[in-house]
């Protein structure tokens, strides 16, 4: 059997079982599986080793906690450590990468969102804003960060300036980058909005939301967020995260695998999941 997984602590709600068994069923790898391995913070190392050694793993997906902490343990390739953190990991020459730049410019360009000399405004500075900063600022984007700490946007700024040369991007208050001439997209890299706070949003009340402005929310869970309601009360367009989920995934099933993931139906697994659990 070719094992590979998910480790994280907790991990339970997690849609990637479903997404890559049916994208292992569709191409008839019946001798592929993908599971769930609760790790907890302090035993890390040694849980990498016992699925390695012991459950026979190809690989693994990395989710909170562990996304830095199994940086000293793998050999990033150049992507994760320019966004400091691994979410994935071939064993079979103990390689670590981050499907999420991938994944996350993949779906942009699904949804024909133009990316080189753009304007855009990234809320949060979370790993997810990490990989988002990096993956916009690569693709031409002007960024510019807002987050409730600005303090940690100026930290996550210094870091990707050092370990990925990206220069130019400014930490700001949302009014301060809303102010700026020709914004067109917003990326929420914030959890604020998710389920079960579904009424909440990372837009501040008082602040007007330009018009015309396209949205794209990491958040899945809803699918429609309160701030893609904004966004398209505003007449703009609006995207949610299943999409960079999907992609992230499919990137990471062809590191294992070595073949073409099947998009579509990882899509659709993906969704019925969220619907049942
Ligand atoms: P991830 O790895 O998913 O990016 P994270 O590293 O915990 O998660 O980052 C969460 C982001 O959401 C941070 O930018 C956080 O803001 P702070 O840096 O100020 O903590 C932001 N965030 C979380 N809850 C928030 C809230 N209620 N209002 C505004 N921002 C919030």
């Amino acid at each position: 059997m070719n094992r590979v997984g998910l480790i994280g602590w907790p991990v339970t709600h997690s849609i990637s079982p479903a997404m890559h068994n049916a994208a292992f069923a569709a191409l008839g790898l019946w001798d592929w599986s993908y599971e769930l391995a609760a790790i907890p913070p302090d035993i890390v190392r040694q849980g990498l080793r016992t699925l390695r050694d012991e459950g026979g793993f190809i690989g693994v997906n990395v989710t909170v906690p562990h996304k830095q902490a199994v940086m000293p343990y793998v050999k990033p390739d150049d992507r994760a450590r320019a966004v400091g953190a691994v979410n994935t990991i071939d064993f079979r020459d103990n390689s670590g990468t981050n499907t999420d730049v991938p994944g996350f410019l993949a779906d942009l360009q699904a949804h024909g969102i133009a990316l080189a000399d753009r304007r855009v405004i990234v809320l949060g500075a979370g790993g997810a804003a990490r990989a988002a900063v990096y993956t916009l600022a690569r693709a031409g984007a002007r960024v510019t960060v807002v987050n409730r700490t600005l303090e940690k946007a100026q930290v996550m700024l210094a870091d990707l300036s050092l370990s990925a040369g990206v220069w130019g991007v400014e930490a700001k208050t949302l009014d301060e980058a809303v102010e700026q001439a020709g914004v067109s997209l917003i990326v929420n890299c914030t959890s604020v909005g998710m389920w079960p706070q579904v009424d909440e949003s990372p837009w501040i009340d008082g602040v007007p939301f330009p018009r015309g402005v396209t949205v794209y929310d990491m958040v899945y869970r809803p699918a429609v967020t309160r701030l893609m309601r904004q966004a398209e009360a505003a007449g703009g367009q609006a995207v949610g995260g299943l999409g960079m989920l999907v992609r992230q995934g499919a990137a990471a099933f062809e590191i294992w695998t070595g073949q073409p993931a099947p998009v579509e139906v990882m899509f659709e697994a993906a969704k019925s999941a969220l619907q049942s659990g």
